[in-house]
């Protein structure tokens, strides 16, 4: 058995499947409401506030079986996903018992901190309606990390969501970095990502999550990867300034509240040497889509467990960037939504 990437048992695979499949059959169904609301209305002048928008629409579909069942579905599917990934994965752990031991040693260093304030915004709140949130399993770094991820959210979410970590890793500006932190490192994909861009560089990763961790600190070893990782928040690490020449994170913003959005980045801005480059990269922002699309985006994120999705999603990352103290900053791309900022030197 391999740390990553298992192989399920029948029923585990076969339930994944089913999972899996149900999220690539919502999109024509999806599609079907969108023009069920096309043909009774002009998108374009849907109201601009967003709860009088989703009242409106939800009136008028209020018939329509298309969005009975696309509700139906995601509700089904949200409500089953971890108990489905948790019963696969426990089906699997008496061969994976001994690897999880075996890559508990290696390079990495791992420190968690059970004294950590939880911020009231993520302790107890279930991400993604998650069941128990990011720490609701011993195991949970694994089921988020290589079964729902792997085995499910690859299989529906377009354009690889592998590859999109990977693409966003290679977009730093400079190849050569030394000391790199990511923030909200969860169970180590995108940290994956930017240890295969920056072979050289030591890479920190920073997550309130011990379970998310404790798999990143496995991936690593199991890689060969000397990473550090910290129970730590994105908002004060307690790194000392200039400790890094790259601070990153991706998908990280939309799981803060907005004032915490400028805090990750003063502190990013701290920690960076000068010249130092930041790179953050998240959900699609409002502003880049229509009124529909952003309906659909926020009707997605309230019923699918996202709670600061919305003011995350409206918010001008760039000019929090400015802002904090960032030059040269871009912000580009529609998902991943990437902004860029060097700290001067
Ligand atoms: C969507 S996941 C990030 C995924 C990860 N970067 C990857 O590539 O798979 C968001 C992560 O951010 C973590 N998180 C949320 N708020 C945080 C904070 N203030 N500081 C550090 N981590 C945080 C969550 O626990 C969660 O694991």
């Amino acid at each position: 058995m391999e740390l990553q990437d298992p192989n399920l048992r029948q029923r585990g695979r076969a339930s994944l499947d089913f999972l899996a499949q149900m999220g690539v059959a919502a999109a024509p169904v999806s599609q079907k409401v969108t023009s069920e609301i096309s043909d009774q209305m002009d998108p374009d002048k849907l109201p601009d506030d967003l709860d009088e928008r989703d009242a409106l629409i939800n009136a008028a579909l209020a018939d329509s079986r298309a969005f009975a069942t696309h509700r139906l579905m995601g509700d089904w599917h949200s409500r089953s996903y971890t108990r489905i990934s948790t019963e696969a994965f426990e089906e699997i752990l008496p061969e994976l018992q001994p690897v999880l031991d075996k890559t508990s040693n290696g390079p990495a260093s791992l420190e968690l901190d059970p004294d950590l304030p939880l911020p009231d915004y993520w302790d107890g709140v279930h991400f993604h309606r998650t069941d128990g949130g990011w720490d609701g399993h011993e195991h949970m770094g694994y089921v988020h990390g290589e079964i729902i991820h792997k085995k499910m959210v690859a299989r529906f979410f377009p354009g690889g969501i592998f590859q999109q970590r990977q693409n966003v890793a290679e977009m730093a500006p400079r190849d050569n970095y030394k000391r790199i932190l990511d923030m909200g490192c969860s169970s180590g994909h995108f940290t994956t990502a930017l240890a295969n861009t920056y072979p050289d560089a030591q890479i920190t990763g920073v997550e309130l999550s011990a379970r998310m961790l404790e798999h990143a600190f496995r991936t690593a070893n199991a890689n060969g990867w000397n990473w550090k990782l910290y129970q730590r928040p994105a908002e004060d690490t307690g790194f000392d300034d200039a400790s890094f020449d790259l601070v990153a994170s991706y998908i990280l913003i939309h799981e803060i509240p907005a004032d915490v959005v400028e805090k990750v980045f003063a502190e990013a801005f701290r920690l960076l040497e000068p010249g130092g480059d930041m790179i953050m990269s998240d959900a699609t922002r409002y502003a880049d889509l229509d009124k529909l699309g952003v309906w659909k985006a926020d009707r997605g994120a309230k019923y699918g467990g996202e709670p600061f999705w919305r003011e995350t999603a409206s918010l001008d990352l760039a000019e929090i960037a400015r802002k904090v103290g960032f030059e040269d900053v871009s912000a580009d791309g529609i998902y991943p939504h990437v902004v860029k900022g060097r700290k001067p030197a």
